[in-house]
């Protein structure tokens, strides 16, 4: 007879998986049903939920961050012969919306240790063209706000923080996005919460929020008697109440989620103990709302390149993120000038970093399975 040999399961492990509850699947189905599927009473619950959540300001919702950091300058009247400060290591969205409104991003190296904008090398960016500043949160830590905002004030600049990453970080206590100046956050699937895909603005101002809801929806404005009229070239970013629905279910567990995804965070540093050493993300406070995990590869202590790590880990089951490559050095940005050596933190991150998983359904067993992989990867690759 012919023996059969049964192999373990090894189940797939992703860098980011969305939690989608049952209860939401349901909702969502009843929107489907409702025969009202665009923008409507989903929206405005989850624009109302958002709003609570960051302090009572006022939030827009769009379908992407991106969307919504394009509109953002735009309020803030940037356009051509302006410069906006942003840091060189990110998603390229956070550059590219810039070059989009017709103004010039001015990349400023981040901090090796947080992955943050330099805040004391973004004052020396600083010209008299430059209209606006566009920190990112990195990974959901905030950066120095008090630092940020002094500076923006001294210099008389707009902030427009890319919070993609930072719904649920706190500086100091405050929410982000519940102070500061506009402060845009996405829903991608990847993100803390989702809408599918999606974003929103929080903004402090009540004018530049209607001017918001102008921009998002074909420049189109109503009197009060309900006539309409376009008064600027505007976008189409609203989302639709389908996507919303979704974000309503979520955002009612996002404390959960963050809280979760700390907990496996803390875990991360207990057990990830390679030889040679990665160069772990710094551990924060309270309020990192822990969005990714990326650690360093410690690249001249091994012989292989980061491509073979990943691969290694993918053959494990494992899936591995790589967020983010230096922008400055992708060909758009080279064109401009921008070239290697201009920023050394962000190239090393960029050549080195690997978002390792992290999603509030992954198990503590799970966590312990990566670092396992990470250790014996590196041992094996140490350069004797
Ligand atoms: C830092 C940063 N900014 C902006 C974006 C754009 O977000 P969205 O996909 O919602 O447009 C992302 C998305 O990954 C991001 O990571």
């Amino acid at each position: 007879m012919k023996k059969t040999i049964k192999k373990p399961i090894v189940t797939f492990i992703p860098f980011t998986r969305p939690t989608i509850d049952e209860a939401t699947i349901r909702a969502v189905a009843d929107v489907l049903r409702s025969g009202w599927i665009t923008t409507g009473p989903n929206v405005k619950a989850l624009e109302k939920s958002l709003s609570e959540y960051v302090g009572g300001r006022e939030v827009r919702t769009f379908t992407s961050a991106t969307g919504a950091l394009e509109v953002a300058l735009q309020v803030c009247n940037i356009g051509p012969g302006d410069e906006v400060l942003v840091p060189a290591m990110t998603f390229a969205a956070t550059a590219n919306v810039v070059l989009r409104v017709g103004a010039k991003p001015v990349f400023v190296d981040v901090e090796l240790a947080t992955r943050n904008f330099d805040i004391a090398k973004a004052e020396s960016a600083i010209t008299k063209r430059t209209k606006a500043i566009m920190p990112v949160h990195f990974a959901g830590l905030p950066v120095n706000m008090d630092a940020l905002y002094k500076l923006a004030k001294r210099k008389n600049l707009r902030v427009i923080e890319d919070a993609a990453h930072a719904i649920g970080s706190a500086w100091k206590g405050k929410r982000i996005g519940s102070f500061g100046d506009l402060v845009c956050f996405s829903f991608h699937p990847n993100k803390n919460i989702t809408t599918i895909e999606g974003g929103a603005i929080a903004l402090a101002n009540a004018d530049e929020a209607r001017r918001v809801d102008v921009l998002r929806f074909h420049g189109q404005q109503r009197d009060a008697a309900g006539n309409i009229d376009y008064v600027e070239a505007g976008g189409k970013y609203n989302l639709t109440d389908v996507a919303a629905c979704v974000g309503v279910g979520q955002l009612r567990q996002l404390e959960k989620f963050n809280s979760r995804r700390r907990t496996l965070a803390m875990r991360y540093f207990e057990k990830l103990h390679t030889t040679p050493a990665m160069l772990l993300p710094v551990h924060g406070d309270a309020g990192h709302s822990w969005h990714m995990f990326a650690p360093l590869l410690p690249l001249d202590k091994i012989n292989i390149t980061r491509d073979e790590f990943i691969r290694a880990m993918a053959a494990r089951g494992i899936g591995v993120g790589l967020h983010y490559p230096a922008l400055h050095l992708f060909t758009l940005y080279r064109r401009m000038g921008n070239k290697r050596g201009d920023f050394p933190h962000a190239e090393q991150i960029g050549d080195s970093t690997v978002t390792l998983p992290l999603f509030p359904a992954m198990r503590m067993s799970d966590v312990d399975r990566v670092c396992r992989a990470c250790a014996e990867i590196l041992a094996a690759a140490r350069k004797r």
